[in-house]
């Protein structure tokens, strides 16, 4: 079971749940914006180049905002190059950049995805459709596996054994870098400063000489940098060590630290249930609107929770799927059918990954400012969206 990263309730201590309709996700703008002032601060510190990873957290309706301060996006193929580009979070024709990386290409695809994008970046250096884009002109990288494991999980380590996920750097073989603009590394999944230097100075004593020819290296996701106890100054310092060694622009594309803590699952208490232990059962799944919590698996702190001993409820999930709960909590006050929970640091990897299992409605999405506490229903889903995705 990995650690929850939720920093508190922060502003959403004060939201009155009963404002929105359940389930609902709700987003706070202001706590979006202070994550990404903390980014474009490291931006202009170092001189990096900052990108959202989409896959995070694609919330179009807050694009100009991300606009506003990050240079660009990072995306996992066509759909998510498209979605860049329509909903402009990188308007075409400026100086941000889309880059986007996918283990592998459809023929029918790379037209598009070069003339979407800006960097494209290929998960071995023989791989297919690598000659169209050199040819069309985009800006190709290479990812690369540093086989440097230090992550917390194998399942959300690109370096475990047997991975799929960038050319092993030990296999690289002399000048096979050369024809590419860019490197590529996407190593880390939540983590604090020190990984990132240990996998950077794996990477230097085995490729250094080769770097010089580059124009960019991309340093990936997974910097938990939004994070109070992040090594901020750390990671200024090395990003301009690297961009003045090397005379390369250096990309981070950060996907969680971007959304980090800045939304919140709500849905309310459906029934309770004594089994062996008590249940309350509730319009929320972890399996179709958190998937993270059965996929980590990991345990999301509650608003209100308290860590001492007091009513105890597992906080079950509305499919029929055995395992669809969320964990069992301690409040101070019984609950009952009504009533309203929430949990925390629910808007990365959680609109992304929703689904309709068993039928359970999609949750709403609400945007709400907690500096002003204006509170805009976004969207809500019907029976449509449901029937619609099948046939
Ligand atoms: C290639 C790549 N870049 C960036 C990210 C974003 O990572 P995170 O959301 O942990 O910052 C991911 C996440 O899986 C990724 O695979």
């Amino acid at each position: 079971m990995l650690p929850t990263q939720s920093g508190g309730p922060g502003a959403f201590a004060q939201f009155d749940l009963k404002r929105v309709p359940t389930p609902c996700y709700v987003v706070d703008e202001e706590k979006i914006r202070s994550n990404l002032q903390i980014l474009r601060d490291i931006g202009d510190r170092s001189g990096a180049r900052v990108l959202l990873a989409l896959k995070a957290f694609s919330m179009w309706s807050l694009a100009g905002l991300v606009e506003e301060y990050l240079d660009g996006c990072c995306t996992s193929g066509l759909w998510e190059s498209r979605l860049a580009r329509e909903k402009n979070f990188v308007p075409q024709k400026n100086e941000k950049v889309l880059s986007t990386f996918s283990p592998a290409l459809r023929e029918e695809e790379i037209e598009e995805i070069c003339s979407l994008s800006d960097h494209l970046i290929f998960n071995s250096p023989h791989a297919f459709g690598l000659q169209y884009a050199r040819k069309s002109g985009v800006s190709t990288g290479l990812r690369i596996n540093p086989e440097l494991s230090l992550g917390l999980d194998p399942k959300y380590d690109p370096c475990a054994e047997n991975s799929r996920l960038g050319y092993p750097m030990s296999k690289l073989g002399t000048g096979e870098l050369s024809g590419f603009q860019g490197l590529h590394f996407h190593t880390l999944c939540e983590q604090n400063f020190e990984p990132l230097l240990k996998t950077w100075q794996r990477i230097e004593q085995q490729l250094g000489g080769t770097l010089h020819h580059l124009e960019w290296i991309n340093l990936g996701g997974g910097h938990h940098c939004t994070r109070d106890d992040y090594d901020r100054d750390g990671l200024v310092e090395l990003i301009s060590q690297i961009s003045q060694k090397y005379e390369v622009e250096v990309f981070l594309e950060p996907g969680e630290a971007v959304a980090l803590d800045a939304g919140i699952l709500v849905g309310e208490v459906l029934d309770i249930m004594d089994a062996e232990k008590r249940h309350a059962l509730l319009d929320l799944s972890a399996t179709c609107h958190a998937p993270d919590v059965i996929e980590a698996p990991y345990r999301p702190a509650l608003l209100g929770e308290i860590m001492e001993e007091g009513y105890e409820y597992f906080l079950g999930g509305s499919s029929c799927l055995t395992a669809d709960s969320f964990g069992s909590y301690q409040l101070s006050d019984e609950l009952n059918r009504g009533d309203r929970v929430a949990f925390l640091d629910q808007a990365h990897y959680t609109m992304v990954k929703a689904n309709t299992f068993n039928g359970v409605p999609l949750p709403a999405i609400a945007l709400w400012n907690s500096k002003t506490d204006e509170l805009k229903m976004i969207r809500q889903f019907n029976y449509e969206e449901f029937v619609n995705r099948l046939s």
